[in-house]
Order: structure tokens, then C-alpha cells, then sequence
């Protein structure tokens, strides 16, 4: 067995989670991080960030960096600096408030105004929907017309979710790693020996990183 054998590679992602305010995002990534809900509302200020490693094969890792971005920047200045180097992107919208749904598209203009893959085409970056609070209505969603806004509004995929009980947390953001494993295995590395790569080969010895899922708040340090 040679050196190659053993080299693990890690892949560093880049994924925002945006849409308006109260929509679940916090809690969506907080289900998906730790598997916790927590019914109290507390509004997130500027940005936040959460931390999840996934193991994909024995040699294949993710660090998942989800950027949870508060509603209220939608009005501010900042959605530039925080997009910056993304390489997808949720998109959260609350069932029980249809307003929500139609500033979606406010989000998806946004991203693709500001953040592109940095392929020949610079291609939008992967975006799914997720139609959250699904435990609290049943029945208001019309499949055919989701996929048919997805498809005019040039989103992956988009999934029911619930961060109080769960529905399609986990479904909705592997699909999403998938997808931007999928644009970025297209895409051939930079050249050079200096070049910035999201790609890093580790020596399995001195991977001794243990983080299992670890959320943590930091100042930005844009
Ligand atoms: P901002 O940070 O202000 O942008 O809001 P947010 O999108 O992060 O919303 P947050 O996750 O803080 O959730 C807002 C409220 O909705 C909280 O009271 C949550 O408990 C509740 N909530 C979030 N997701 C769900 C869900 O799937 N089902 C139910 N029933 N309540 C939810
Ligand atoms: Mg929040």
C-alpha cells in the first residue's frame, strides 16, 4: 500500500442559510447540528455560524460551515461580504406565512447577484428551497407547483422540512453537500502551487481535528 492510500480528503464548504425573519433558519441548522429544537424565538443578529463534519466514504470528508444569516439583512449592506466564496446555499421560507414565499425570490436574486461558482460559466451556486414549519400545516403545499418554481427560478431542489420534529433536515442538506460535490468534481482545481483551493489532502496522522458537529457564535471576521 502506498502514501495515496491513506490520504483523506477534506472539503471545505461554504453553505449560507437565508430567508426571512422567523422562518426557522436558526432553527433548522440547530436540528441538523445538534438535534435540538427550541420553541423560544430569539433573533439572530448579522450572522452566526454553525460547524458539521460528514464523513462521505473512509477517505472523504466534509466541514460543512453554515452561515446562518439573519432576516433582517435582506435590508442591509452586508449579504456581499457574508456571500463571499459560498458554494451553496438554503433558501427558508414558513409555510404559515405566504409572505415569506414571495421574498424568496428577493433571496435568490440577491445570491446570484452576488456570489457565483468560480467555473468557466460562473454558474449560480446550488440553491435549495425549503418550505419549513411543516408540522404546523398540512396540506398547503401543491407538489406540481413547487417543482415548476423551482424550475423557473433556477432552484435544485425543494423539500418540506420541520426543525421541530425533523421532516427532511437531513435529507434536504445532504442533497445539497451532493449537488455541490457534483458542480465542484466538474470543475478542475486552479493551477499552481499557490493556488486557493477549497480541496485539502490531509495526512490521515495528523488529522486529529475531533469535532463531531460543534456549533459555535463568532464575531464575523470579514
Ligand atoms: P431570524 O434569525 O430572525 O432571521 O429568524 P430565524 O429564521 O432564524 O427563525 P428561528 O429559527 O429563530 O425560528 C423562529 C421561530 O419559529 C421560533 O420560535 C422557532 O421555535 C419557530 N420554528 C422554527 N422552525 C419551526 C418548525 O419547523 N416548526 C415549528 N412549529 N416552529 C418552528
Ligand atoms: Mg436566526
Amino acid at each position: 500500500m502506498d502514501g495515496e492510500e491513506d490520504k483523506i480528503i477534506e472539503y471545505l464548504l461554504k453553505v449560507l442559510v437565508v430567508g426571512d425573519l422567523g422562518v426557522g433558519k436558526t432553527s433548522l441548522i440547530q436540528r441538523y447540528v445538534h438535534n435540538i429544537f427550541n420553541r423560544e424565538y430569539k433573533a439572530t443578529i448579522g450572522v452566526d455560524f454553525a460547524y458539521k463534519l460528514i464523513q462521505i466514504s473512509h477517505n472523504k470528508v466534509v466541514r460543512l460551515q453554515l452561515w446562518d444569516i439573519a432576516g433582517q439583512e435582506r435590508f442591509g449592506n452586508m449579504t456581499r461580504v457574508y456571500y463571499r466564496e459560498a458554494v451553496g446555499a438554503m433558501i427558508v421560507f414558513d409555510l404559515t406565512r405566504h409572505g415569506t414565499l414571495e421574498t424568496v425570490k428577493k433571496w435568490k436574486a440577491d445570491i446570484d447577484a452576488k456570489v457565483r461558482l468560480q467555473d468557466a460559466h460562473e454558474s449560480p451556486i446550488p440553491v435549495v428551497l425549503l418550505a419549513n414549519k411543516c408540522d404546523m400545516i398540512q396540506g398547503s403545499i401543491n407538489p406540481g407547483q413547487l417543482d415548476a418554481y423551482c424550475r423557473e427560478n433556477g432552484f435544485v431542489k425543494w423539500f418540506e422540512t420541520s426543525a421541530k420534529d425533523g421532516t427532511n433536515v437531513e435529507e434536504a442538506a445532504n442533497y445539497l453537500v451532493r449537488k455541490i460535490l457534483e458542480t465542484e468534481s466538474q470543475s478542475p482545481p486552479p493551477e499552481g502551487p499557490s493556488s486557493d483551493t477549497d480541496e485539502v489532502h490531509l495526512d490521515p496522522k495528523n488529522h486529529t481535528d475531533s469535532d463531531d458537529g460543534s456549533s459555535e457564535k463568532r464575531n464575523c471576521a470579514c
